[in-house]
């Protein structure tokens, strides 16, 4: 496994397994890597001759107040996990390497970003896809792995892809859990013992929605409400938003149908947690 820090030293090395006729399958991260980061290698793993990793706390896409200082980083144990799932290079540049002087372009994303996290996070999606724009040229990969945990991240991905022309195929990858069915995430480790044992509550209300709507109910409104109590009542955290939308539109509906996302954010001390499940409804 190679560790590059350096952009152009990256982009040769790329350039030449491109001229070798080498797939590149691309899983771009921020690092403190778990198993649902580990899920991704290994779909890339399956799918293309060099396998590319990132690790990259992008200070763009964190707001004033969030938590850019206090995101989880090890190195050392990141590097461990990518050994072992067979990685080939993994992309670790600083900031200065990523971001050396003031942008003369901004890219600012337009649709998608006016609900869920884009709404309460402003400007995060501008910085995510500012740095997933810089990443693409940098790794130039055929395939690039997403997680759906952040399912509204792989839809304003898809807007950059496309309207980009990046040719680049968006590979989304289902959400990794733990056993309790709590989403894996590098913030998880931020949770305070108490808070932990709450945060599946935040899967569980989804799948109370889940079952809700698969035994016929149909008003948005009900469902969120039906989230909120539970929430509410097995947790301390805060309810950031619930909200269902059409999926990967994230267009409001009156009545349930097609293809929805039921999302959720939860603000605990520490940490903000997030998770969603995407239903298939049936049309009428
Ligand atoms: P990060 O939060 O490190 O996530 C990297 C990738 O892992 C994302 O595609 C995310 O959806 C996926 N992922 C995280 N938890 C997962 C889980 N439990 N199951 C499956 N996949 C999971 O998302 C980012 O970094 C950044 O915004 C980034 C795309 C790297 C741009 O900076």
């Amino acid at each position: 496994m190679k560790i590059f820090t350096n952009i152009k030293e990256l982009q040769t090395d790329i350039l030449q397994c491109k001229k070798e006729s080498k797939s590149i399958g691309y899983v771009p991260t921020m690092g403190y890597l778990h198993e649902g980061h580990a899920y991704l290698m290994d779909q890339a793993r399956k799918e293309n001759d060099i396998v590319v990793v990132s690790i990259f706390v992008n200070p763009l896409q964190f707001g004033p107040n969030e938590d850019f200082e206090s995101y989880p980083r090890d190195f050392e144990r990141d590097q461990l996990v990518a050994q072992n799932h067979h990685v080939d290079y993994i992309f670790y540049p600083s900031v200065d390497e990523m971001y050396p002087n003031q942008p003369s372009v901004s890219v600012s994303v337009v649709d998608r970003t006016d609900v869920l996290c884009g709404k309460s996070r402003p400007g995060h999606f501008d910085g995510v896809a500012t740095v997933l724009i810089k990443l693409f040229n940098i790794v130039m990969p055929d395939k690039a792995y997403f997680g759906m945990k952040d399912a509204q991240q792989v839809a304003v991905v898809d807007g950059v892809i496309n309207d980009f022309n990046f040719p680049i195929e968006l590979v989304p990858v289902e959400t990794v859990r733990e056993e309790d069915g709590l989403a894996k995430s590098s913030r998880n480790v931020n949770l305070l013992p108490e808070e932990r044992v709450q945060a599946p509550a935040i899967y569980q209300g989804l799948k109370l929605a889940k079952e809700a709507i698969v035994n016929g109910e149909t008003d948005p409104n009900k469902i969120v409400n039906i989230v909120e109590s539970y929430i509410n009542d097995q947790t301390k955290g805060t309810i950031d938003y619930i909200e269902i939308y059409s999926y990967p539109e994230l267009r409001e509906m009156d009545k349930l149908t097609g293809k929805i996302i039921i999302a959720v954010a939860v603000k605990f001390n520490n940490v903000r947690l997030i998770d969603n499940l995407i239903i298939q409804l049936k049309n009428e």
